[in-house]
Formats: C-alpha cells, structure tokens, sequence
C-alpha cells in the first residue's frame, strides 16, 4: 500500500515509490531511504509530495507521520459543497450529451467545458472530489461513474506530465468512454444476481456499440475512439472486446482502464459496497498482470 505525503515528512527507513519532481529529479527511481543524506536530498528537490510504500518501509509510517494529514485542506465543507454542484451540473449535461450522441449531433465544445470544470474540482481535492462521485443513485450511475473517470484520467495525466491539450482530450474522452451503455436498460446495469448469457452478451457490446456511435458522429479523437472500444481490455489479454495484450495497448488506454476499474471499486453499486481507496489500489497491484502496476501506483499517489 503506498500513501502520499509532503516531502518534509519523508524519515530514514521509508521506502519511496516516487519523489513527485516536475523536474524528474528523482526519476524512476525507488529505494529505501537509509541516510539523513538522502532525506537532504529529497528536501532539496522541487517536489512537493513523495509517495511512500507502506510495506516496504523498515519504520511504522502511521506512527512516524503521527497525527499530522498528509495534505491539509483550506476548507473542507466549502470544497465539498463545490464538487457536489459541479458533479450534479455535469451529470446533467453529460445525459444530455449522450442523448446527442444517440441522435448524431453531438456538440464536442460542450464536453470540453465540463471536462475543464471537473479537472478543477479535482485538482483542489481528489479526496472529497471522489467522495462526492460515489454517492449516485442507480438512474445517474452511468452518468456520473464517466464523470469521474474523466476527472481521474485528468489528474492522473497531469502526474505523468501529459501537455494539457492532451489531458483535455482524454477529459473529453473519460465522458464518452461508456456511451454504448445508454441502450442497456438500468434493470440489467444494476442487476444484484448472477447475469444470463443474453443479459452478459448486451453489457460486453457496449464498448464496440459505443465506438461506433463515436465514430458515425465524425467529430471525435481518434485518441477517444481507441479509448471506446478498448476500455475493457487487459494487459495479459484476459478482457473484451478483442482480447488484446500489453504491447498492444497504448498507455492512454492503460491509464483509463486503471481509472474505469479503480472507479468502479470504489463505488456502491447494487450488487457491492464501495472499497476504500487503499483496498482499491491494493487489490489492482495485487491482479498479476491485468494492469499497469506504474498507473495503479500513481493513481494510489493522487488520494491521501
Ligand atoms: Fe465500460
């Protein structure tokens, strides 16, 4: 399990995962932290945060960080209230837009917009943006289940140093990835029992009924197109619709799928309760080679 933290909170004995460097100071590079030399040196970064891995580390993190939060924010209940009328105003349009979409006429500048708009929420507060998200009703599941893995695509890019025209775009591509699910009725999205063959056929279509409806519109990224159709598949080519493996998928791809099942997880749905973001991540790591172990990691990093 790994946990974000200031850089200043970094102590001999943690094992880091990652120094978060705009400069890439420390890049790529994992170790244990043996000398106050090395904590020095960290300090002396331009990061901000380093993500340290619980397990790994040879001291008790939780009672070396003592009551201290690993990121402290201004205020909690006003941020909420923000993210939860963002979340609400999205939700709306994005049904909406899936409407066009169904009708061929879909406004692509409209997306943009709402897409800008969640990045914002979430990059003020992943944890309360994530809070927000998971309390839907089963009529805006779909709706607002894309919302938030549009905002994560975003802020997980932003981590890897995407350039922002393209984080916009897999913003925009987040929204749209699960659009073939609008003609799949809600009594089978939220189904709590075992699904038939029929009822199991309808839900795997959804990625290849959905990129064609993205396709016939015309306006759409190639990159948003790709992310449609391959959302589901895995890394050791056990997903759907064409069973594809690692070396074939692009890390656009991979870092949706990560946001799509990460999401996911961490939601109630009827047929499960929500996990919390550690039993999330932890469980992805632990999914031989489903996932791209580097995303999961970063994508654990993003929350405190
Ligand atoms: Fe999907």
């Amino acid at each position: 399990m790994v946990r974000r933290i200031p850089k200043q909170l970094v102590r001999k004995g943690m094992y880091i995962e990652t120094v978060e460097c705009p400069t890439a100071e420390f890049s790529g590079r994992r170790f244990l932290v043996q000398s106050d030399e090395t904590v020095r040196a960290i300090l002396a970064t331009s990061a901000a945060y380093a993500v340290v891995n619980i397990k790994k580390s040879t001291i008790d993190i939780d009672a070396a960080l003592g009551t201290v939060p690993a990121v402290r924010i201004a205020s909690m209940a006003e941020e909420r209230k923000r993210a939860t009328e963002t979340v609400a105003r999205a939700a709306v349009q994005l049904r909406e837009s899936f409407g066009a979409v169904r009708e061929g006429t879909l406004e692509l500048e409209r997306l943009g917009s709402v897409a800008d708009d969640l990045s914002d929420r979430i990059d003020a507060s992943p944890d309360v943006f994530l809070k927000v998200t998971r309390l839907k009703t089963k009529d805006e599941g779909t709706y607002v289940h894309s919302l938030a893995v549009s905002a994560l695509m975003m802020q997980l890019a932003r981590t890897l140093h995407y350039d922002e025209s393209t984080v916009h775009e897999l913003g925009v591509a987040g929204l749209l990835h699960d659009v073939g699910k609008l003609g799949i009725p809600n009594t089978i999205l939220n189904k709590t029992g075992a699904l038939d063959p029929e009822e199991k056929r309808l839900i795997r279509s959804h990625p290849e009924v959905g990129y064609q409806q993205l396709k016939d519109l015309g306006n759409v990224s190639d990159l948003a197109l790709d992310i449609c159709l391959h959302h589901h598949e895995m890394l050791d080519g056990s997903g759907y619709p064409e069973g594809l493996k690692a070396a074939q998928l692009a890390p656009e791809i991979r870092l949706a799928t990560v946001c799509d099942v990460f999401e996911a997880l961490t939601s109630a749905r009827a047929y499960k309760k929500a996990w919390k973001t550690r039993d999330a991540v932890t469980w992805m790591f632990d999914r031989g080679h489903m996932f791209d172990k580097k995303l999961v990691i970063r994508l654990g990093s993003i929350f405190t």
